[in-house]
C-alpha cells in the first residue's frame, strides 16, 4: 500500500458500510450502531467530507453498489456479513473468557469503540498503518475516548507485532484474546502473512482465537475474484493496494497448524464464500 496516504480500501469499506445502512433489511445483519458510528468517525476524522457520507447514505448509491454486483456478485452485502461475523466472534470470545481484543489493520472499523463501554473489563487494542491510524485517532478523540481502547500507530511491515505489543504496558501475553484481521491478509506478502500468524500465536494466551477473512486461490494460482479476476487484480494494483496473498480453503488448516493455530471449521459463516472472500476462525 502507499505508505504516506490513508488506506483507500479502508475508506471504501467504511463508505460501503454507510451505504448498506440505507439498504432495506440490512439492519438484520449489521451490528447495532455500526452505521451511525462509521458515519461519525468518517467525518470527525476528516477521512470523508460530510457531503460524501450523505451521498453514501442515499438510495442512488445503493443502486450504484447493486449495479456493480455484476462484477463481484454478493460483494456489496458481504461487508455487512463480514462485520457481523467479526463482532460475533468477539462477543463469543468474550463470553468464553477473553479479556483482550486485538484488531489488526482496523481501518475505520468502529467495533472497538462501540464495544469498549459494554465490556469495561476487556482491553481493546487496534493497530493500523500510521497514515490511517492517525486520522482515526483524531476521529476517536472527537467522538469520545474509551479508557479501555488503545489505538496503536504502527506499520506491521516495519515492526513485528511481538515487539509492538511488548512495549505496551497494558498488553498481557498470557491473556485469552480475540484477534481480528478483517480484510487484511490479502494485502500482505506471503512471508509476512505466515509470520503474522506465528506472532499472533506468541502474543496471545491459551484459549485465544483469531478471526479473519481471506481471498481463495483460483485454479490459475492467482487470487480468485470470479469472472473478472484480471480486472479486479489490476484495479487493486492501480489504487496502490494489490492483493498479494491468497490460499485454497482446503489448504488453510495445514497453513494454520504450522503457524501455531488450529482451524475451527464448525464456526458459523466459515463454510462458504461471501462476495470474494471466505471467513475463518482458528484457536490456540
Ligand atoms: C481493506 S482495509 C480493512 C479495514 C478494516 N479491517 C475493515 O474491514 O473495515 C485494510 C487495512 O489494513 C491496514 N494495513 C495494511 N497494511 C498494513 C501494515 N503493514 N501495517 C498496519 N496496517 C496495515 C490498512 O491501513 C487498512 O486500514
Amino acid at each position: 500500500m502507499r505508505k504516506d496516504k490513508p488506506s483507500r480500501t479502508a475508506y471504501k469499506v467504511a463508505l460501503n458500510v454507510v451505504t448498506l445502512g440505507a439498504k432495506p433489511g440490512m439492519d438484520r445483519f449489521l451490528p447495532p450502531g455500526t452505521v451511525q458510528a462509521t458515519e461519525k468517525l468518517l467525518v470527525a476524522s476528516g477521512a470523508a467530507e460530510a457531503r460524501a457520507v450523505r451521498w453514501s447514505r442515499s438510495q442512488r448509491m445503493v443502486s450504484v453498489y447493486e449495479a456493480f454486483d455484476w462484477m463481484l456478485p454478493g460483494q456489496f452485502e458481504a461487508f455487512a456479513h463480514r462485520k457481523a461475523f467479526c463482532e460475533r466472534q468477539v462477543r463469543d470470545g468474550i463470553g468464553t473468557g477473553a479479556t483482550q481484543v486485538l484488531v489488526l489493520g482496523a481501518g475505520y472499523d468502529t467495533m472497538g469503540w462501540r464495544l469498549a463501554p459494554e465490556f469495561s473489563g476487556v482491553n481493546f487494542f487496534e493497530i493500523d498503518h500510521p497514515a490511517t491510524a492517525r486520522l482515526k485517532a483524531k476521529g476517536i478523540d472527537a467522538m469520545g475516548q474509551r479508557d479501555n481502547l488503545c489505538l496503536i500507530v504502527e506499520d506491521l511491515g516495519k515492526r513485528k507485532l511481538v515487539d509492538v505489543l511488548k512495549t505496551n504496558e497494558s498488553w498481557d501475553q498470557s491473556a485469552r484474546t480475540v484477534i481480528v484481521a478483517e480484510g487484511l491478509v490479502m494485502y500482505l506478502p506471503p512471508d509476512a502473512v505466515r509470520d503474522l500468524f506465528c506472532q499472533c500465536a506468541v502474543v496471545a494466551g491459551v484459549g485465544s482465537r483469531i478471526a479473519f477473512s481471506y481471498i481463495p486461490t483460483g485454479a490459475d494460482g492467482r487470487p480468485d475474484a470470479g469472472r473478472w479476476t484480471g480486472l479486479m487484480l489490476w484495479l487493486q494494483k492501480v489504487v496502490g493496494e494489490p492483493w498479494t496473498w491468497s490460499i485454497r480453503p482446503e489448504e488453510l488448516g495445514l497453513f494454520l497448524e504450522v503457524t501455531g493455530w488450529t482451524i475451527a471449521l464448525e464456526q458459523e459463516g466459515t463454510d462458504r464464500k461471501h462476495g470474494v472472500e471466505f471467513y475463518a476462525v482458528a484457536t490456540k
